[in-house]
């Protein structure tokens, strides 16, 4: 069966619209926080970071050798990108705090560190594993936004995933995220 489209044409890699070589698109100077970036999606938008310009990414996750080897790669790729790791679970206040406060501004903050519980139905969901995504995604999510606010910069961008749309109970976590970020929007 075919995937449906929302749109008229389907990408699977980069154009020079949005191409981190497109030199309009250049993040030279600036710092850039993503939570999540050792891995995945996180990993793969650090290596898109370091191609259009930034000298600097900090990455957080809760695995040292993830972080360790993907800076290897990343600084390996791109000369002159330092990568900084910083194991630092989202749900851990002080340690995600400690991250933020160790360098400088934050010009863009990344978060991408989420968890979505196991797919099955609720008679089979295990209650610790349901909770825990309500740990990660929106505690989590609350923690980074507090430690981002205290050091990014003046004109500082805040980009998240948004994964809450599905049709089953482990995605409840991910409902409470857009109040919270409707509430974040008129604050800030
Ligand atoms: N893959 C998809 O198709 C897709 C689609 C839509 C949305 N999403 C969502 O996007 C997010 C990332 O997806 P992914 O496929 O890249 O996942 P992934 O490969 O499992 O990567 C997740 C990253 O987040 C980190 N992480 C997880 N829990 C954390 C926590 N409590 N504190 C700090 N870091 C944490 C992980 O590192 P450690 O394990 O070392 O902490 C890892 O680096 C998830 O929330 C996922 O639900 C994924």
């Amino acid at each position: 069966m075919e995937f449906p489209s929302p749109t008229k044409t389907w990408h699977n890699a980069s154009y020079p619209a949005i191409s981190p070589s497109n030199t309009a698109l250049s993040v030279k100077g600036k710092t850039i926080f993503i939570t999540g970036g050792g891995a995945g999606i996180g990993l793969a938008i650090a290596y898109a970071f370091a191609a259009a310009g930034t000298s600097t990414v900090a990455i957080s996750g809760r695995t040292e050798k993830t972080l360790l080897s993907a800076k290897n790669g990343i600084e390996s790729a791109h000369e002159g990108v330092t990568v900084l790791p910083f194991v630092a679970d989202v749900t851990d206040q002080k340690a995600v705090d400690a991250a933020f406060a160790s360098g400088g501004k934050v010009d863009i903050l990344v978060h991408i560190a989420g968890y979505l519980p196991r797919l099955v139905p609720i008679s089979q969901s295990r209650l610790q594993d349901w909770w825990s995504g309500f740990e990660t995604n929106a505690k989590g999510s609350f923690i980074v936004t507090q430690a981002f606010l205290r050091v990014a910069a003046s004109d500082a961008t805040l980009l998240e995933n948004d994964n809450r749309h599905g049709p089953l109970a482990s995605f409840a976590s991910l409902f409470g995220l857009p109040g919270f970020k409707d509430c974040r929007t008129q604050v800030i």
